[in-house]
Parts: structure tokens; C-alpha cells; sequence
């Protein structure tokens, strides 16, 4: 038996000992591995079948496995079904001519497609050898095709109770012979036929012929997914079977329960571990950065702006942005918002002179997303592409190397786990319930939170995926975006479950995120300023000041212009003058006099020219303002004084000129502090100006736009709004906790 595998012991030291090693604890029953064959039938080398693939190489028993009717068209009936299946017992009928007289030779026969090993052939083979029958079937606890041949069965006081054709082992001389009792024709039901023959009594006795009712070997999964549970026993995920008390050792997702089977072949067979993480993510990778710039795989990049969608400048960006190069990139946009047409004009503009292609569709073209979609895969075979990326406005690509990365991996379908920050929505499904809604799995917060990293095979994927040209290229696995009533999104997901492609999430790295475009509402003026809580983490770095963060720093003293008066950096340009917009947008500014219907008593002391926030839809927005920007900044410089959250009744936009109200008598604020930002730049927009402190005779009128003064509101800081002699100066002011 070594006489094959390694001639020289010099040779094969280290293996010769592992293999001796191996075969000593599994002599006892005088099965030699080596001589057992292991039969599958599998016409297309698809996901399933590498995962089945992967499981036997896992186990090694890659030599003793003879795969059936690759490459040939199947004939075994609806594949969709699973009906049919006579063309596998034809199959293995004509494999097995060779050995039917065989009586020692063992076969194990299963499918491959929704099968998966999870253990060696020689633990298998002990199994089958330990319940002395000379043909096993595996059982399952409905009896299919023929549900009348039900009470036929013999009785079981326990275990599942009929036959499934999904997987069996025995002795070849007994396979050959039931595989030979009668004529089948291909796509005839093999299941049907294997029953038939266990069911008569004389044939069952004669071959020997049991099913293993408690899975010891064969686990289906069809109606006993609760009986399993997945468990981690050191460096290995196992299946325990609950009910029964027993490790399976071939998984078969039979009937409805591939996406379980799925969903466990994430784990099993060595997939991930809980120290090394995902294995199977190193598998069947390239590595690019070996390959020149210049023989990158052509890739389209397909952008769907389908709804308003906040922060579509960062979303461009970020394409833009994606380290590979753009001349092995062609751009498709189908955008059917007019309101972003200026952006995607911008971007288009700017840089499309550097994609290999770029190609744009405009609302006015009124192409329905459905038909842009189908378009740009056509677009995408047209350009001879070798991977296509779909990508929604939503979907923020952080990470430059994304697009890479996803490349590297090659998979039929892969996505970037992208989820919404601080939030439990990702783009993708862990599971799905019978009706094709969704359902939470068992590891979804795992892994939306990292706490698993890997590649996970999943039933549900939208908004950024890359899809490998050669799917889009077969007719029979095109991507499909429509299906009777489903959304886009579910028809593809859908589709795909249907022809068996697999669909893969990434977390091995942080990818990007999600931007929400719920409440994005475009009838406002700069609409991404309402975006602060909704889309925090975006509406932070397009509008929070870069150096923010410094004032926190212990090694930087605060700036204190005027005793007990603060200044802080806390808005970007962009803000401030956006915040200008909104409110000369709205144009309803105060007439200056002490009459206020605005204020509950209808009376201001100490009128300005000024807009609320209320007035302008910005009160909420404003209020978490404070507590999540200034109240951090307050307790930094007025220790021992806290309020959460803030509370500010007045918060309002100031307007200085010397041709309405230039300037503000001395005054108390009515708050504990009051913030003070100067939204425009002195001696640019406006001469003159400032805040004087009557008390220090202390006076800051050079102020930054984005910067806020931060001060006591009464007693020691009594102050004055200081003449504006040209221009128009605007401030934005919060008297906090009145
Ligand atoms: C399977 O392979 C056959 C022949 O090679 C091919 O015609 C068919 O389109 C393939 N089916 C799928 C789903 O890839
Ligand atoms: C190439 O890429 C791999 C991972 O993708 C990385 O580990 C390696 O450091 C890279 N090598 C160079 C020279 O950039
Ligand atoms: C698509 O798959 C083919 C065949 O496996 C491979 O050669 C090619 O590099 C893949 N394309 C991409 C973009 O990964
Ligand atoms: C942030 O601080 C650094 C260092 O003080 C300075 O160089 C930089 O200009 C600041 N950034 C902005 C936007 O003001
Ligand atoms: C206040 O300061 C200004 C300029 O610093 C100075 O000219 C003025 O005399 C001071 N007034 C008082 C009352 O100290």
C-alpha cells in the first residue's frame, strides 16, 4: 500500500510516519482506506461543488474520489428541483461495472453540490463497518417521492425513518447488484428507486441493506435542523447531533436546508477556527500586487444613484479614490436624480478623461433601474471586463484597497461587509426566512461587529459587490434584477440562491460603510447639515473641524483670549457658510425691535436681527449639537459643571451690518455659558466687529469662521456686540442652560 504513494522512505520521512501513524488507530476493522472509492456526480464545477471539493481535500482523500459527468450535460431532469436523478444511478452504474464482483471494495456515494464532509474517510468507513450492514443508506424523516410507500417501511423505535439517495456506502458487489435490479431512466427519480429496492424484504436481507437512522455517518439537514448544533471543540468546529447523541460525519443540505448547510459550511471542515479565523479566505486567492498595473483584470464599475442619497461628493471620492489603476477601470452611472446631476456632473467632468471608459445615463434618459442594471451587464461583457463591481450611492468605500482586496479574493460574488455606523443594518442577510424576508443568524452581530472576521457564504448581498465576468458571461447564471414583484435587490439575491451561486460577505478588513438616506430630505436648503444624526460619521468629516479633537489633547492649553473666555476650533468652512445659506435661504430675519412673537413672552430686552433655529427646522439638530460637540468642550474648561444633556432655548444666527444693526449694547446672556461662532472672516466679509468684556476691558475681534468662543453668561461677563463698519458679519449663538 505504500508501493504507490512514496517509493523511498528518504523520501516521504515525515509523511510515511503521519500516514502509519494514521492507519495503525484505524486498522482494528480491516478496511483499507486506500482501496475504498468515493463516487460523486457533479456536471458543473460550481460553489458547491468547490466547497464539497475543498472538504475532501480538507480530509484528504482527494485520490480515492472518482467525480461523475463533469463537464457533461446533465440529464438528470430539473436541477432547479432536484428532481430526476436517474442519470446519477446510470452514472454509477457504469463506474462501477469494474468492481461488481467485488465484495470487498467499499463505495461511499453522495452528492456534491449540497454535501459536505466533516471527517476522514477512515472514521467513515469505521462507522459503516461498526453497524455490519453491507449497504447504509442515510434516513431522513420524510418519506419522499412517494409518500404512500410511508407505512411500508419497517417501523424504527428510533431515528429518522426513510431511506435518502443523497449519500450511502457499502460493498461494491451489493451496489452493483442494486443498481442493477432495473432500468432506470435518467430522469427518473433515484430516490424512488433505491426505496423500492430497500422495501422488499428479500432484496434487504440479502444486501444487508440498513439506513442510518441516527446519523451516525449521514446527517441530512432537511427537517432536522434543530436536531444539530454547530460546536468548537479546540481549533475545529463540529456538528453535534442532539437528538441522537451523535458527530456526523457527511453533512447533506438536502431539500430546503441548503442555506443552513450554507450557513454551517462557513465553520465546518476546517472553513474557520476560532484562533486562525477564516482558512478557507486564504484559499483559491491571487495576489495582485505580483501582476503589473497594466494586466490588472479589467473591471466595470457600475454606480446606481436610484434615490437622493446624502454625501454623494464622499461617495465619488471615494471611488475616485480606489487604489487600482483607472486604466483597467470603465465607469457605468445611471443616475435618475436630478438633483444630484450637478455632482455626478462635477465628477463625470473631472475625472473620467482618466477611466478607461466612462459612460453616463441621465434622468432625462428615463431608464428604469431594472433596465440600467441589465444595461451595464451587457456594457460590461461588451467591454470585454473581467469582473464587474455594482455599486449603490449609499455604499462609502473607505477603504482605497477595497476593490483590490475583493479582486484578490476571487469568488463568483463577493460583497465588502459595509454596515451603517454605530448601527445594527448591514448589507447583507445572514439568513432568510421560508417567504425570502429577512431573518437574523446565529453570528450576524458576530460578525457586523468583527468579532469574526472571514468570508461568509450568505443569502442575501446588495449595494457593493463584485461579480465575476464569466457568471454574466453563461446565460444560465446571469444575474437577474427582476423577478414578478421583488425589488432589484431580493430578485438578485433570489436569483442567485435559485442557480446555486453562492454569496459572499468580507470582513476580513474594514471595507467602508453605509450611509442612511431615510430622512434625507431634499427640499431643504444644504440638506447634509440635517444629516447630524442620521449620518453622524459623515456629517463629522464633512463638517466637524479637522482639529476638533486637539482641544482634548493634555499637552494643548486652551486659547483664552479673554479671562474665563474660551476659544475652540468646532465647524469646518463648509459648515459656516452653509449655515449662512440655510438661514439667508429662509431670509425672515428679526425686525430688531424688543416686540419677539417668536419668545414665549413675546419680549427681548436686548433685540438683534436674527433667525432661530426652530425657524428653520435646525432646534433637534442644533440641541445634539451641543450635547455631543460643546458639552465636551465645556467640561473641559468649566470643570465641576455638568448638565446633560444641554439645554438652550434661544440658538439663533446672528446679522451685523452697519446699514440694519451694526452693533449690540452691553448686555447679560440669560445661560449658564453661551457659545458664540463666528461664521464669517473678519476684515474679509466685514469691518469692525468683535466681542468686548466690559469687566477685563477685554476684547476678540479677530475671530475664524468654524471657531467658538465659550463664556460665562452673567455677573463677571458682561459684554457688547462691537460696531460692524462695512460688510455683514454673522454669528451663531446658544445661550446653554438658562
Ligand atoms: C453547466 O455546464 C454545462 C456544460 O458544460 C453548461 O452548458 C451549463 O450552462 C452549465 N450550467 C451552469 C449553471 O453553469
Ligand atoms: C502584496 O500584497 C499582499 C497582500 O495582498 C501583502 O501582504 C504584501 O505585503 C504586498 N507586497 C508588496 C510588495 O506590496
Ligand atoms: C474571473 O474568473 C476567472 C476564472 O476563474 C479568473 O481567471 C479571473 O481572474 C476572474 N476575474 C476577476 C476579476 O477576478
Ligand atoms: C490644524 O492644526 C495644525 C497644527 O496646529 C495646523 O497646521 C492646521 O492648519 C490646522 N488645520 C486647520 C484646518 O486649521
Ligand atoms: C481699554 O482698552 C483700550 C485698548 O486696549 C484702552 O485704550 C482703554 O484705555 C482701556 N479702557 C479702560 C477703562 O481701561
Amino acid at each position: 500500500m505504500f508501493g504507490d504513494k512514496g517509493t523511498t522512505i528518504g523520501r516521504c520521512l515525515a509523511w510515511c510516519c503521519v500516514f502509519l501513524t494514521y492507519h495503525v488507530v484505524s486498522e482494528a476493522p480491516a478496511a483499507d482506506v486506500n482501496d475504498v472509492l468515493v463516487f460523486t456526480v457533479a456536471s458543473n464545477e460550481t460553489d458547491g461543488f468547490q466547497r464539497y471539493l475543498r472538504s475532501v481535500e480538507v480530509y484528504r482523500f482527494r485520490d480515492n474520489l472518482r467525480i461523475l459527468g463533469l463537464g457533461e450535460p446533465w440529464k438528470g431532469g430539473n436541477v432547479v428541483n432536484y428532481a430526476g436523478g436517474g442519470y446519477k444511478i446510470n452514472l454509477l452504474k457504469k463506474a462501477l461495472e469494474e468492481y461488481r464482483n467485488d465484495e470487498k471494495k467499499i463505495i461511499l456515494f453522495t452528492d456534491s453540490y449540497d454535501v459536505i464532509f466533516l471527517g476522514g474517510l477512515s472514521a467513515i468507513v469505521e462507522r459503516f463497518l461498526d453497524t455490519d450492514a453491507r449497504v447504509l443508506f442515510s434516513a431522513e424523516a420524510y418519506c419522499w417521492p412517494d409518500k404512500s410507500l410511508a407505512t411500508h417501511y419497517p417501523a424504527v423505535s428510533r431515528g429518522k425513518r426513510y431511506l435518502n439517495s443523497g449519500g450511502f456506502i457499502g460493498y461494491a458487489s451489493d451496489v452493483y447488484e442494486i443498481l442493477d435490479k432495473a432500468l432506470i431512466k435518467d430522469e427518473d427519480d433515484d430516490q424512488l428507486f433505491y426505496t423500492t429496492v430497500y422495501l422488499q424484504d428479500e432484496l434487504r436481507m440479502r444486501h444487508k441493506i440498513k439506513l442510518d437512522h441516527k446519523s451516525e455517518i449521514f446527517q441530512n439537514l432537511f427537517g432536522a435542523v434543530a436536531d444539530v448544533e454547530l460546536r468548537f471543540k479546540g481549533e475545529e468546529a463540529y456538528l453535534q447531533n442532539i437528538v441522537y447523541n451523535t458527530v456526523p460525519l457527511i453533512l447533506h443540505g438536502n431539500g430546503h436546508s441548503k442555506l443552513v448547510l450554507n450557513s454551517l459550511g462557513n465553520y465546518l471542515a476546517r472553513a474557520w477556527t476560532p484562533n486562525e479565523g477564516c482558512l478557507a479566505c486564504w484559499e483559491r486567492t491571487i495576489e495582485l500586487n505580483k501582476t503589473k498595473p497594466g494586466m490588472y483584470p479589467v473591471i466595470l464599475i457600475a454606480i446606481f444613484i436610484e434615490h437622493p442619497t446624502p454625501f454623494l461628493e464622499e461617495f465619488f471620492q471615494a471611488i475616485y479614490r480606489q487604489a487600482y489603476p483607472k486604466s483597467r477601470l470603465h465607469l457605468f452611472i445611471h443616475n435618475t436624480v436630478p438633483y444630484h446631476e450637478s455632482v455626478v456632473y462635477d465628477f463625470f467632468e473631472r475625472t473620467s478623461q482618466e477611466y478607461l471608459s466612462a459612460k453616463q445615463i441621465l434622468p432625462s434618459d428615463g431608464i428604469s433601474e431594472v433596465d440600467a442594471r441589465k444595461l451595464a451587464l451587457e456594457h460590461c461583457l461588451l467591454k470585454e471586463c473581467s469582473g464587474y463591481l455594482s455599486i449603490d450611492a449609499v455604499a462609502h468605500l473607505d477603504n482605497e484597497h477595497m476593490l483590490k482586496l475583493l479582486v484578490e479574493q476571487q469568488r463568483g460574488i463577493v460583497a465588502p461587509l459595509l454596515i451603517r455606523p454605530y448601527k445594527a443594518w448591514s448589507n447583507f442577510w445572514g439568513a432568510i426566512t421560508d417567504d425570502g424576508f429577512y431573518a437574523r443568524s446565529f453570528d450576524y452581530m458576530e460578525i457586523i461587529k468583527n468579532e469574526r472576521r472571514g468570508l461568509w457564504n450568505v443569502p442575501f448581498v446588495s449595494n457593493c459587490y463584485l461579480i465575476n465576468a464569466t457568471i454574466i458571461a453563461n446565460k444560465a447564471t446571469r444575474p437577474t434584477y427582476e423577478d414578478a414583484d421583488l425589488d432589484t435587490e431580493m430578485a438578485f439575491a433570489h436569483g442567485n440562491r435559485q442557480r446555486g451561486l453562492f454569496m459572499y460577505i468580507n470582513n476580513r478588513l474594514e471595507f467602508g460603510h453605509l450611509v442612511n438616506p431615510d430622512t434625507y430630505d431634499i427640499r431643504l436648503a444644504y440638506p447634509e447639515i440635517y444629516q447630524i444624526m442620521d449620518n453622524k460619521l459623515d456629517w463629522e468629516k464633512r463638517y466637524i473641524h479637522p482639529n476638533y479633537s486637539e482641544s482634548f489633547n493634555p499637552d494643548n492649553k486652551p486659547i483664552q483670549p479673554c479671562p474665563d473666555v474660551y476659544w475652540f476650533p468646532i465647524s469646518t468652512l463648509r459648515f459656516t457658510s452653509e449655515l449662512i445659506g440655510i438661514v439667508e435661504t429662509f431670509g425672515q430675519w428679526s425686525d430688531g425691535t424688543n416686540q419677539d412673537p417668536r419668545l414665549t413672552g413675546g419680549y427681548e430686552n436686548v433685540p438683534t436681527r436674527d433667525i432661530h433655529m426652530n425657524q428653520v427646522q435646525y432646534e433637534q439638530h442644533w440641541l445634539y449639537f451641543l450635547k455631543e460637540y460643546v458639552k465636551p468642550l465645556q467640561e473641559l474648561v468649566f470643570t465641576g459643571y455638568y448638565h446633560d444633556p444641554p439645554r438652550s432655548l434661544m440658538n439663533f444666527v446672528v446679522r451685523y451690518r452697519p446699514d440694519e444693526q451694526p452693533s449690540l449694547r452691553p448686555h447679560h446672556d440669560s445661560s449658564t455659558y453661551t457659545i458664540n461662532i463666528a461664521l464669517n472672516q473678519a476684515g474679509v466679509d466685514y469691518e469692525g466687529g468683535g466681542c468686548r468684556f466690559i469687566r477685563y476691558n477685554c476684547s476678540v475681534t479677530d475671530t475664524k469662521p468654524g471657531w467658538m468662543l465659550m463664556h460665562p453668561g452673567r455677573l463677571t461677563h458682561y459684554h457688547e456686540g462691537l460696531r460692524v463698519t462695512a460688510g455683514t458679519r454673522y454669528i451663531m449663538i446658544s445661550f446653554v442652560d438658562p
